[in-house]
């Protein structure tokens, strides 16, 4: 319904993006030539084609056409120091120019100072590298049910861990619930051994284990959910998944891969006080390479090593462990450890001034817009941001069964006339808005609120 109210707007949008993107949309149409659909990962992919970039450095990025564009997606949010930046940049430069930084295939000194770094940031035991947060969590979930000897995963509806087979239920909402298999071609035990719960539900979560708990491996959930809608668990929540899963031994996996690093300079569920038995970490933590982790307790860790019989073969990966991905994690954690007293609060009053100045110019059109994203009693503050449009104005819109449901909140609008109506104004923006960087400043928030300005008076306009 929302599609057809939007029609014409929507094709007026693509008209004139199609006309100022004109070179990206040529090598959009050369590139469907050879990679389907022109793309290799659907969250760089909108309708009608997603600009080329040509050059990035810090809260900006160059397209064919020769715009300067804004930029809140970041590199999947992995840029905390904004695009390319001279702390990542001139240490490998550095060292290529020093013959170090392909892979060498050999263990170095930089696995064990990166390794060290971590587990002294989250509170980790053991440490094990690999070249994907999708990989990590299918690492954690192999390790979980070994050491569990159980074979049932639990992860919260709208949850997204990855394109591996346990992650792929239930993450996008299709008719009134998450429950579906997202892929073909999955191990046909995925659909029984995979449960779904609802994030910030304690009661189910509760019952569930009351039901399952011999049969359920371990609980995964992002303390911050980032597909699902940029929503913080509660604390009382995380809470009661510590007690619920240490109660039934099950294994708590806090998937980190985008919260980790982005609060704090370390895992966020410190700030919760919650000690997960295994987290995931990948993103920020690989400082613009593709590093991932699987980190926490030695008595789960050990089986992948020999003194736990390599019961679990977390193995593989040429690229594991790559020289220059170290090097980059180790600019970008020391960075962040030296100056977390100034980025983290930074950060996070940029994302409060977004979030309220995108609420506020939308309310001045009468367009109810509630962004999520927002702080909470143990979340001093965040840098992260949704935008959500009710339906009906006064609904709160905090889960995915909210943010991801067309009947409640107004999906069209989000993501196909605001990002569209922002690109034209050169703001790039994921699900509403996304991450904020240490490269971003009040003049661009600024900018950014000209843009959405824009954008709203053209959607009552319409
Ligand atoms: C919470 C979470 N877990 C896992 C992944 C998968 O990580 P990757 O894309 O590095 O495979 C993502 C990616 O967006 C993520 O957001």
């Amino acid at each position: 319904m929302a599609e057809t109210r939007y029609a014409s707007l929507i094709a007026e949008l693509e008209e004139e993006y199609t006309q100022r993107f004109a070179r990206s949309a040529q090598s959009d149409a050369r590139a469907s030539k050879v990679l389907v659909d022109g793309a290799t990962h659907m969250a760089r992919y909108y309708t009608p084609f997603p600009f080329r970039c040509q050059a990035a450095r810090g809260a900006y990025v160059w397209d064919m056409d020769g715009h300067q564009i804004l930029d809140f997606w970041q590199g999947h949010y992995a840029n905390i120091l904004g695009h390319n930046p001279p702390e990542i940049t001139a240490p490998l430069a550095a060292a290529f120019a020093d013959r170090w930084g392909l892979q060498s295939g050999f263990p170095d000194e930089l696995e064990e100072e990166v390794g060290t770094l971590i587990a002294r940031q989250t509170g980790a035991e053991r440490v094990r590298f690999t070249t994907s947060g999708t990989l990590a969590t299918m690492y954690a979930i192999m390790l979980a049910r070994a050491y569990t000897n159980k074979p049932c995963i639990l992860k919260v509806g709208g949850g997204w861990h990855g394109g591996q087979p346990w992650a792929l239920k239930g993450v996008s909402y299709k008719g009134d619930a998450y429950s579906h298999l997202e892929s073909e071609g999955l191990p046909r035990s995925v659909e029984g051994e995979v449960m779904l719960t609802r994030f910030n539900d304690p009661e189910e979560l509760t019952t569930i284990f009351r039901q399952n708990g011999d049969r359920i491996a371990c609980f995964i959930l992002e303390p911050w959910l980032g597909a699902g809608g940029y929503i913080g668990a509660t604390p009382e929540y995380l809470r009661i998944a510590r007690e619920l899963t240490a109660k039934y031994g099950a294994v708590l996996i806090l998937d980190e891969v985008i919260a980790g690093f982005r609060f704090r300079a370390g895992n966020l569920a410190a700030l919760y006080g919650v000690q997960p038995d295994l987290m995931t970490l990948g993103k920020i933590a690989g400082g613009g390479m593709p590093l991932a982790a699987v980190a926490g307790r030695l008595d789960i860790m050990r089986l992948v090593g020999r003194a736990g019989g390599r019961r679990v073969r977390f193995d593989g990966g040429t690229y594991s462990a790559h020289p220059a991905t170290l090097l980059a994690a180790k600019a970008m954690i020391n960075h962040l450890v030296n100056h977390e007293a100034e980025i983290y609060p930074y950060i996070a009053a940029l994302g409060e001034k977004a979030r309220r100045g995108i609420e506020q110019t939308f309310a001045i059109h009468g367009i109810v817009a509630r962004c999520t994203g927002d702080a909470n009693a143990v979340v001093p503050g965040s840098s992260l941001a949704g935008v959500q449009f009710p339906i009906n104005g006064k609904d709160v819109l905090d889960c995915p069964e909210d943010t991801q449901n067309p009947a409640k909140c107004d999906i069209v609008l989000r993501e196909r006339v605001l990002k569209l109506g922002l690109l034209l104004q050169d703001v790039n923006v994921a699900h509403g808005l996304g991450a904020i960087s240490t490269a971003h400043t009040e003049a661009d928030i600024n900018r950014l609120i000209v843009a959405v300005e824009a954008v709203a008076a053209r959607v009552a306009r319409a």
